[in-house]
């Protein structure tokens, strides 16, 4: 059998030597959540509380539309307020989930104000002086940050924590991602649009779509972004390639993603095949994965009991399993293996605040 050796679990040693300014300014920062209305919104709401992030004050910002309503917030009911750039004013950390455009807009005013900025849109995931973090790949990353953090997307870091320890172990040499994704990557109004489609489809009534062009009960479709007219690929597939690669600092990794909408309330599925390059059995790949940070094996042939997004729903770690040899390579490289993980948790919220806990001096 090949050599393999299993990736340290992430450990304060393989956090960055962050310089002085690179840290938060402060332990117990005031935060502002940017889209503090919203799936992911809640989400970073909940996940700092879960996890205990100290903070000196949390500043709810969203559109003009919900300032003066109440969200609960750390037991008390705290109002939303305008997001405007004034309102960054003695904010430290800014996790911005709110949309590209707001990000474009505000996040330069946030670091203007001194806050250190975790971003979950894709405004500034590509850009060369943006790390792209995910904690358990790449979190040596941060030292390269001067005030703003990209998250990446949902299904690449996904895909990326089940690819990784792989990876690490015996180079990928070639990658064939099919997702099948949630309605919860498409936000609070997608989430609501699946639920009243079905609603009406099982009372046999009719319903017009708002959100989507096409019907979402009882359907699956092409994923509902911009399809390149020369490469046919949707931002979502490009995504999911070019960010893989910047998180892996592999930027030649080949690969061909195919994103698919299916009509699941929360957590994202994803079928991986991976070809390496020296061959890699399943026993290999599901010991690198069980020793793998933010990893569950979930892997039980004989019950025929494997990930689902109902299991992975509410859940911190990606689960993994139907772990076996793609037997359409006879050179024994390839493995085939499927994948969930909660995409508003490790795709989004909890991502953004390990980002932030690793900030912490
Ligand atoms: N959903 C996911 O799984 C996921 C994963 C990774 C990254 N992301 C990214 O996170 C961001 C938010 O996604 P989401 O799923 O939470 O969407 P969402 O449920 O639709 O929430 C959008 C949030 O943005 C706010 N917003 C919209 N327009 C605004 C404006 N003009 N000014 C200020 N705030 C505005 C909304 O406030 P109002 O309620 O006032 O309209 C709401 O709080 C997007 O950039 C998305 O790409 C999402």
């Amino acid at each position: 059998m090949n050599q393999i050796t299993s990736p340290a679990p992430l450990s304060p040693d393989a956090l960055p030597p962050l310089g002085p300014t690179q840290f938060l300014r402060r332990r117990d920062p005031v935060v502002a959540i940017v889209g503090a209305t919203g799936a992911v919104g809640a989400e970073l709401i909940a996940c700092l509380e879960r996890r205990g992030f100290a903070h000196s004050g949390l500043r709810l910002l969203a559109s003009a539309r919900s300032a003066g309503k109440t969200v609960p917030a750390a037991g008390q009911a705290v109002e939303v307020q305008e997001l405007t750039e004034a309102a960054f004013e003695g904010v430290d950390l800014a996790l911005f989930s709110a949309g590209a455009a707001r990000s474009r807009q505000f996040a330069p005013a946030a670091v203007r104000a001194g806050a250190i900025v975790v971003d979950n849109s894709s405004a500034f995931r590509m850009d060369p002086g943006v790390p792209l973090v995910v904690p358990e790949i790449n979190a040596a990353a941060l030292a390269l940050h001067s005030g703003i953090i990209a998250n990446p997307n949902c299904a690449a870091i996904i895909a990326g924590l089940a690819m990784y320890p792989l990876h690490r172990a015996d180079p990928i040499t070639r990658a064939v991602v099919t997702t099948y994704q949630a309605a919860s990557g498409g936000g609070a109004a997608m989430m609501e649009e699946l639920l009243a489609g079905t609603r009406a489809y099982l009372a046999g009534e009719a319903f017009t779509p708002r959100v989507l062009s096409v019907d979402y009960a009882f359907n699956l479709f092409s994923h509902n972004t911009a399809v390149d007219p020369e490469t046919l690929y949707n931002d979502e597939e490009t995504k999911l390639a070019q960010e893989t690669r910047k998180i892996f600092g592999a930027p030649e990794l080949p690969i061909a993603a195919t994103c698919i909408r299916v009509p699941v309330l929360r957590a994202h599925s994803i079928a991986l095949n991976l070809s390496f390059a020296r061959p890699l059995s399943p026993e290999a790949a599901r010991a690198l994965l069980n020793a793998a940070p933010g990893v569950r094996l979930v892997d039980d042939a004989a019950a025929n009991h494997f990930p689902t997004p109902r299991e992975a729903s509410g859940r911190d770690e990606v689960l993994v399993g139907r772990i076996r040899t793609d037997r359409s390579d006879p050179s024994g490289r390839s493995l085939a293996m499927f994948v969930a993980g909660d995409q508003l948790l490790k795709g989004a919220a909890l991502n953004t605040v390990q980002i932030a806990e690793a900030l912490l001096k």
